[in-house]
């Protein structure tokens, strides 16, 4: 199972992605968190200690560029299985983070955006053997599904608050997904206080045929967790968010 998910900046991408690794793993899942932000924090969701020094960075130097009859193509260098031995971190419950989004721009190498790497990277990553449940917690934009990576993708979640603003950025993300071929788009409605808040996404998400997967509740455990710098997760067990998630983890698959 491939799982991408996106959202407007700040609606709880990281924190969901994180919680839904977590809950996976401990279900007996292999599970592969991908880290496509450039300012990556889903090592501290996931439980890796916050003073952990970050693992060995990958560099644009892993891309090569390759002649392609008159124009170019980028290319990673190395099989997926390498790039994880060589990259990836353990976290705790078996999962394994590989972050991407923030690649050190190399002298040399395929002179290319850090953008073209996290691109091929998360391409390399979704279309390997590997059979680990993937889920990609994507930045703020949907620039790095692009290069047909959107097939691979099994489902994409666009993650929203209950605001105006937040529910056009959905429709908006549901759109560019579908444009992309991501076959099958749903909504995770995050941060819900009140049943009016509840209802209104509801009403918002039918007018533009846009399938809720799980209401998470607005959890005061999440920001407190947060602002100690540790996971949810080991934070406060029984907390109304990770309920909600172990529910939406049951329906998967
Ligand atoms: N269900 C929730 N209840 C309360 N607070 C939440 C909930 N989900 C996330 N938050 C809080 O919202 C803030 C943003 O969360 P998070 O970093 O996961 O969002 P993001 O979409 O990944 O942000 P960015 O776009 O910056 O990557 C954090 O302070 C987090 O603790
Ligand atoms: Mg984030």
């Amino acid at each position: 199972m491939k799982i991408a998910i996106a959202g407007k900046g700040g609606v709880g991408k990281t924190t969901i992605s994180g919680t839904i690794c977590r809950v996976l793993a401990r279900k007996g899942e292999k599970v592969l968190a991908i880290d496509g932000d450039p300012n990556p924090n889903l090592s501290v969701v996931l439980g890796i200690d916050k003073d952990t020094p970050p693992q060995v960075s990958l560099s644009t130097d892993i891309i090569e560029r390759i002649e392609d009859g008159d124009s170019w193509k980028f290319q990673v260098k190395m099989p997926f299985d390498e790039i994880l031995n060589t990259y990836g971190q353990d976290a705790p419950d078996n999962v394994t983070l590989l972050i991407v989004g923030k690649p050190d721009q190399a002298g040399t190498g395929c002179m290319c955006g850090s953008h073209t790497v996290v691109r091929e990277l998360i391409h390399s990553a979704l279309t390997s053997e590997n059979k680990a449940a993937m889920v990609v917690d994507t930045e703020a934009s949907l620039e790095h599904m692009k290069r047909g990576t959107s097939k691979y993708v099994d489902k994409m979640y666009t993650v929203l608050e209950p605001y105006y603003r937040s529910l056009e950025a959905a429709g908006r993300f549901a759109d560019m997904a579908r444009e992309l071929g991501i076959k099958q788009v749903e909504a995770i409605a995050n941060k819900v206080r009140t049943e009016e808040e509840k209802q209104a996404i509801e009403e918002y998400c039918k007018k533009i045929n846009l399938p809720i997967a799980v209401m998470v509740p607005y959890d005061e455990n999440v920001t407190a967790a947060d602002l100690k710098g540790i996971s949810i997760m080991d934070y406060d067990q029984d907390s109304k968010m990770i309920k909600a998630i172990e529910s939406f983890v049951a329906g998967l698959n």
